[in-house]
Parts: C-alpha cells; structure tokens; sequence
C-alpha cells in the first residue's frame, strides 16, 4: 500500500465520492478493481448508482426542522443513523486493521455493522473490537453474515460462533449460488481462496473443502437455521416480490434488498428498482434494508421513501477504510449522516418516521392535461 497524497486526513474530504480516488491512490490496482468491479459489463452495478437520479424528492415548506434526529431502532437495538456497514469480505487487504477498524468505526458513530463470514480477522476479535470502542453504551453488537457453504456443518459451526461472539442478527446471504462473472477479478478472488478458506479465520478448524459458493441453498436451510439459532435471521439478497412472500411465509425477521453490489448477476435492475415490490409485498411489519449504490444523503433519504429501514452501504466505507483505517470509515459514515440531515432539514422531514412515499415521485414532467 502506498500513501496517500493530497488529502492528509479525512475532515479535508467533503464527499463520499473523493474516498474512491483516495482508495485508488493508496490501493493495489487487483484490489481496488476487486472493490470497485461488478459482473459482465458492470450495468447492474451502474444502473445502482444511476437509478437515484430517477426519483426526486418532494419537499415540504414551513416544518420546524430546528431538531433533526436519524436515529433508528432496529430489532430492539438503537443505531444513531440509518446508514449501516455492509458486509465486505477481506478487509485486512485494504488496511492492515481490516475489520477492526471498521468496527470501532461503527461503534464509533453508533452505526450498526454487519461483519462478513470470509472477513480478514474473526468475528470474535471484530465483536471485541466493537465493544471495547462502545464501552458501555447501549450499542449494539455487530450482525454476522453468512456464507453458508455447501457444507452444512461448516455453516452450523458458523453460526454457533457468531452466537458465542454476542451478535445478535445473522444475516444470510442468498445471491452467491455461483460467483458471478466478474472479469479481471478472477484472479484476486481466486488466490485468496486457494490460499484457503481454511485461512480465513471464521473458518479456522472447519472443513472447507466445499468452497464458498452455495449452489444448493433452498428454503430448507432457512428452516434450519430458525431451528438452531437465537439470532434473528435476515435474508439478503431479495430483489423480487415473490421471494420477499417466501421470506415471510418461512418467518424471517428482515430482508435486504441487495444484487450484492451489481457483483453477481448482470440483471439490468437497480436494487432501487426493487425495492418497491418488495416493500409492498412484506406490506409493514418485516423489516426491509436495502444497499446498491448509496453514495449521498440523498440517496440514503430517497431509499426511506421507497420504504427501507436502514440503508447499507459497501464500497463507500472501503474507499475511507483503505484511506485512513478508522477515521476514513468514520467520516464516510459522517458525511452521509450529514448529508441525510440536510435532506431531512430541507424536505420538512424532522425525523425517519416523518420520511414517507410521499416525500418521493419518478423525475421527469407529467404530461400537461388537454
Ligand atoms: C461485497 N459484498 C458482500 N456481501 C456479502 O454478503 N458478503 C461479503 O463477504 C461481501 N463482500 C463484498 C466485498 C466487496 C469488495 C464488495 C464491494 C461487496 C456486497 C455488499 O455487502 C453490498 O451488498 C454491496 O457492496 C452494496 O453496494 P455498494 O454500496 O458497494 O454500491
């Protein structure tokens, strides 16, 4: 890793977007390309980004906005802002503190975290590090995603580790049958498992021989894991009304709206585009968070709109974490907590609860009436 030039700490970037060319300064170039890249021709993980620029927000006048608040609760638990930590695997690729620092990050700035099962350091050490940054505030625990591997055992033994390590959300991921094709990234990819999941600490005296994709994962493993574990389940990787009926249908606590970054398939549909069917066939009462492309407040604000509980973000907070280990994650987290209060300030939105369907509509003119 080199040094990073112009900015010499992170309070001198005002947005989130200036993190990616700080990353790609300080970054091997197979890593950032492994960060920053989608599969095939990359218009998923485009269509993202864009799809926010096809909603505007309709603001509301004369609303005393003189106390902003974007705290949410969620699962019982208290989170200063709806912007969480996505899961991202490897972390100590980016930055020698990997996960650590991510997580005294989120800790930090009272922001939940979701620690990925092929992290670079255990979820032990990441819960460790959360709560020691926490102290004794009333924060909660990080969430613990899993890959569940084709090999059951493997993935029992995951979960029973990351209950041990106190978290209280386990999130399993259900968008990974097959890696996606991701082309020019093979090759990061495929030495960091050849080095051997065995390698990844997660992992650590666990029969990997399987390998990580799942094509096997059905509804049936769902079941299973309601059976062994406490921990609520939140399914992500949902993109379409019908699965989101199935995730009710089998009792599951949250979905996340998710295309994992545009990194697995090439569908042509922003994870915004989603969100809609899927917030109207959960119908209240579940759940829903949602990631793909959040790079401004605005985009956090518009995504609540449309219905989300909390808003995850991935790529951003690697750039900040690959730039400056914890205080990078940090201002990344700060900035988009800014940002959403400028928003929420400006469209007569005090709090989360005031932000609603209303405060949204599709861009582009109505047709004038005859
Ligand atoms: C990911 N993502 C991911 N998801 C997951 O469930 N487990 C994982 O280990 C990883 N690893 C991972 C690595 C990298 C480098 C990226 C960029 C992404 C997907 C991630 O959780 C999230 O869905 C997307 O990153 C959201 O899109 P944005 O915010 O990156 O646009």
């Amino acid at each position: 890793m080199k040094q990073q030039g112009v900015f010499r700490n992170p309070e001198d970037v005002s947005n989130v977007r200036s993190f990616e060319g700080l990353a790609a300064a300080v970054l091997d170039p197979e890593a950032l390309a492994f960060i920053n890249g989608g599969a095939d021709d990359e218009r998923t993980l485009a269509a993202n980004v864009s799809a926010f620029e096809r909603w505007g927000i309709r603001c509301r006048r004369l609303v005393d906005v003189s106390e902003l608040d974007t705290r949410t609760e969620l699962f019982g638990r208290n989170y200063m802002s709806p912007v969480f930590l996505a899961p991202v695997g490897f972390q100590t690729a980016y930055h020698p503190e990997g996960e650590r620092a991510a997580a005294r990050a989120a800790a930090a700035t009272g922001s939940g975290m979701i620690a990925s099962t092929v992290a670079g350091v255990s979820i032990g050490e990441i819960a460790a590090a959360f709560a020691e940054t926490a102290g004794t505030a009333s924060l909660s625990a990080p969430w613990f995603q899993l890959y569940t591997t084709p090999n059951r055992d493997t993935a029992f033994a995951l979960v029973e580790r990351a209950e041990a390590a106190g978290c209280p959300v386990l999130v399993l991921t259900t968008d990974v049958p097959v890696v996606g094709n991701r082309e020019g990234q093979v090759e990061f990819v495929s030495r960091k498992i050849r080095e051997g999941l065995g390698g990844v600490p997660n992992f650590g005296g666990l029969d990997t021989g399987a390998g990580l994709a799942d094509p096997t994962l059905t509804w049936g493993v769902v079941a299973g894991l309601r059976e062994r574990t406490s921990m609520k389940l939140v399914i992500k990787g949902i993109v379409t009304a019908e699965d989101a009926a199935l995730c009710l249908e089998h009792g599951v606590d949250g979905i996340i709206v998710s295309n994992h970054g545009g990194r697995q398939e090439e569908s042509d549909r922003a994870t915004l585009e989603c969100l809609p069917e899927v917030v109207e066939a959960v119908g209240g009462g579940t759940p829903v968070l949602f990631d793909g492309g959040v790079r401004r407040g605005t985009d956090v604000f518009k995504a609540l709109a449309l219905g989300a509980g909390a808003v995850c973000i991935g790529r951003p907070y690697v750039w900040g974490l690959a730039a400056f280990g914890r205080a990078g994650v940090e201002r990344v987290v700060g900035i988009l907590r800014r940002e959403l209060a400028t928003i929420m300030a400006l469209a007569g939105t005090p709090d989360l609860g005031a932000i609603t369907r209303d405060h949204i509509r599709r861009t582009g003119f109505a047709e004038p009436a005859p």
